[in-house]
């Protein structure tokens, strides 16, 4: 009887031949489809034997390798690919197949397919795979949403490829429809959050206290070792010592300050807006992303206005409180995300389990940090928590924290050093725990001009003031 193959793959770039192989590794067999037959090729080539990995850009080829129900994923480019390429396979699938969309598709665009594909018998899943292309290969974090039942069917594939920690594994159902890409979308946008605060504390490391690159490894390093331990904080320390082959200087020095997005940050903070839960250490990212790209205006700004000049901070001084600085604004940013995550799973009807998402992101994908672990305990002991702010084991981490955070907040602004991410989170936690707010006075103002009411501290009811 001609084999059968227990997994497909729709997309070999990097990230699609890294999964398929990383599959094979652990003893399933796997097809890869793709247009492109170089890319066949190389699969069929690093795969080595073709019993066990093998690629056609044939789709009716593909399709009836693969055993029953099929379980595809498509590694393409977010957007009209992801149709495209569902428009190619359905004339041959069967009813009950799988199709795992892996990409950074936009949750309703996952809604949207759903629904369509279920239509006809066929179960779609968007499954959020963080960790870039060595996260594929050696294994990622995994987070996918679609049918429960169905998800079964694909179950024992991604928990042998995804990553470990601790011997559990990376990936868990998280929920209907397209709950898999919302939380990878949530995901990204603290990954923005913890970036941006990283570059800041960069930032004044350099110019507040002259830290050499071969300093700043060695910081990095040193608290990656400790309560900072991340991958972003890891592969910054290795950033620093990365010589640049075409001078003689080291490469993140010659590379241009303008960072790009393929938007998933975006989403986050703009889907934010529409939840109404606040992500200021997010939006600020994005923003920053932003005002990056307007290098030419940056320029001609810079030559219009005088800033002051920076003063020097004793380097161990510096060292103490950005390390503190910086484990308090990833604490309000997780805090954030995960706000944004509880009350999406209220709207759209994800059933998330906080905790849970916070145990697949302990390993495996770029904001994985040791922080995660004290994040899981912290819902696991109250899977209602409204805001991990609220979490009696993060008081002192946040209250043992924040004055560093005051301190270099205030420094930067002293110095024209400009730390957005680090000052919102600062502002979000101040207001966050503050019992007052002036909104009082905001809530007059409607009123007085708009009629729009206001409500009272001291009794029940609507009121109206006839202030003129
Ligand atoms: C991941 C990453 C991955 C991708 C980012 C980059 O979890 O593995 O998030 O999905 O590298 O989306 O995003 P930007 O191009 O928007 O920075």
């Amino acid at each position: 009887m001609e084999q059968k193959y227990d997994f497909g793959l729709v997309g070999l770039g990097v990230m699609g031949r890294n999964f398929i192989l990383n599959v094979a590794d652990n003893g399933f067999t796997a097809y890869g489809n793709d247009l492109d037959e170089e890319k066949v090729n190389a699969l069929i080539k690093e795969g080595g034997d073709i019993k066990k990995v093998n690629a056609t850009t044939d789709v009716k080829t593909f399709l009836n390798a693969l055993s029953t129900p099929r379980k595809i994923m498509l590694l393409v480019p977010a957007g009209k690919a992801v149709d495209s390429v569902i428009e190619g396979l359905l004339p041959n699938l069967d009813e009950g197949d799988l199709i795992i969309d892996g990409g950074n598709s936009f949750y309703t665009d996952t809604d949207r397919r759903e629904a369509y594909l279920s239509q006809k018998g066929i179960n779609f899943f968007g499954a959020g795979v963080s960790g870039g292309a060595e996260g594929a290969r050696k294994g990622p974090s995994i987070m996918p949403g679609g049918n429960k039942e169905a998800y079964q069917h694909v179950k024992p594939i991604f928990e042998a490829v995804s990553a470990k920690y601790q011997g559990e594994p990376c990936v868990a159902y998280l929920g209907p429809k397209s709950a898999g890409n919302y939380v990878k979308m949530v995901h990204n946008g603290i990954e923005y959050g913890l970036m941006q605060l990283t570059s800041e504390i960069y930032d004044v490391l350099k110019k507040g206290g002259d830290f050499t690159n071969d300093e700043l490894h060695h910081t990095f390093k040193k608290w990656n070792s400790d309560r900072l331990q991340s991958f972003l904080v890891e592969i910054t320390s290795e950033i620093f010592e990365k010589e640049d082959d075409l001078t003689n200087g080291r490469l993140v020095d010659m590379i241009l300050d303008k960072a790009k997005q393929k938007g998933t940050g975006k989403w986050t903070s703009q889907n934010a807006m529409d939840l109404g839960i606040p992500v200021p250490s997010i939006d600020v990212a994005v923003s920053m992303r932003e005002i990056s790209a307007l290098k030419k205006e940056r320029i001609q700004a810079d030559k219009l206005y005088d800033r002051p000049k920076v003063a020097h901070m004793d380097k161990d001084k510096l060292e103490k409180i950005t390390e503190e600085a910086l484990y308090f604004s990833f604490i309000i940013t997780y805090a954030q995300g995960l706000h944004q995550l509880a009350d999406a799973s209220k709207e759209y009807g994800y059933e998330l389990n906080i905790a849970e998402i916070a145990k697949i992101w302990r390993a495996g994908c770029i904001i994985r940090a040791g922080l995660l672990a004290d994040i899981t305990e912290a819902f696991m002991a109250d899977d209602k928590l409204p805001n991990l702010l609220l979490s009696p084991t993060f008081v002192e981490k946040v209250q043992s924290t924040v004055n560093s955070a005051r301190e270099l907040v205030a420094f930067g602004a002293k110095n024209g050093i400009p730390l957005p991410g680090l000052s919102n989170s600062l502002t979000y936690f101040d207001a966050y725990t503050s019992s007052r707010l002036p909104l009082n006075l905001i809530q007059a103002q409607r009123d007085y001009f708009g009629s729009h009411t206001y409500e009272r501290l001291d009794r029940e009811g609507i009121f109206h003031t006839e202030w003129e």
